[in-house]
């Protein structure tokens, strides 16, 4: 019998990572089975416990239910612990082990696939909440000449950043004005509402890159803010998704797929 895996998300169904672990299977001739697991909103822990309960090896785990999968591991990864958040659990024998691939998988993204360094530059991150919290850690990993992060309401911005200890400077979108970035990450939600953060003019450097850590039919409102402002480089997280679960992928199978043909494929399906 396959080993089994699933992601486990409310809603699931648009879910990509079905497919994706399936080619990256197929790609390293693993024997696996990967499925969508829709989990009632008060049903995340039942729902990953009857798949552990019937052999399930490891879980994705998305929006709604990347905190409570925190609580629910019983060991963590120190990033995880970072973002206060699991997207990735690995069922052994009475271990549920939680890991956090997103800010990885960003970081990938954007070093590699998109050849643009983070280390030494001026990096900002747009938003406050569970999407920013995730890739901070990753983020300062890489080094950055410094790290802002802006978020409409300034207040959880500064406990965000504090809760890394410093480092981290916070402010509100206004007090951008007359800064400049090389690279900006949307780790807000906006986007999904069609709007974008009332961004100053004038933020991105030379050379700069926008990424949106979301993804969609079309530009999104940020990455068409992005375009009009002269950013050189523009991309949606699409990548992020793919790198995050090459991640994951790495962790159960400890082999790492090659990202590029899924990307390119889920690109050309019009992702
Ligand atoms: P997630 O887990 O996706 O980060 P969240 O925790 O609800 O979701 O956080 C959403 C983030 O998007 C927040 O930073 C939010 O700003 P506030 O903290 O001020 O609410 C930001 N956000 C959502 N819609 C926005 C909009 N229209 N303009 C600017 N920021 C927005």
């Amino acid at each position: 019998m396959p080993d089994q895996y699933a992601v486990i998300g409310n809603p699931v169904a648009h879910s990509k990572s079905p497919q994706i672990h399936a080619e990256f299977a197929r790609q390293t001739g693993q024997d696996l089975t990967y499925e969508r697991l829709l989990a009632p909103i008060d049903g995340f822990t039942a729902t990953a416990a009857a798949f552990r309960a019937r052999g399930g090896r490891g879980a994705n785990v998305t929006l709604p239910f990347k905190g409570e999968a925190f609580g629910y591991a019983t060991s963590l990864s120190e990033r995880a612990r970072a973002a206060q958040a699991v997207n990735t659990l690995s069922f052994e024998d009475d271990t549920i082990f939680g890991d956090n691939t997103d800010g990885a998988g960003l970081v990938s993204d954007v070093t590699r696939n998109l050849g643009c360094a983070i280390a030494a530059r001026r990096v900002l991150l747009l938003g406050a909440g569970g999407a920013a919290r995730g890739v901070i850690e990753p983020l300062r990993g890489q080094q950055p000449a410094c790290l802002v992060l802006a978020n409409r309401t300034l207040a959880k911005a500064q406990q965000l950043a504090q809760s890394f200890g410093g480092a981290i400077e916070a402010l509100s979108y206004a007090a951008l004005a007359g800064r400049q970035f090389d690279v900006v990450i949307n780790a807000t939600s906006a986007s999904l509402a069609g709007s974008l953060p009332p961004l100053p003019p004038g933020l991105f450097a030379e050379g700069a890159l926008a990424y949106d850590m979301m993804y969609g039919k079309g530009e999104t409102p940020f990455l068409a803010f992005a375009r009009g402002e002269g950013a050189a480089t523009r991309a949606d997280g699409l990548g992020m998704l793919v790198e995050q679960a090459a991640e994951s992928f790495l962790i159960w199978r400890g082999l790492r797929p090659d990202t590029a043909p899924v990307l390119k494929r889920l690109r050309q399906a019009g992702a």
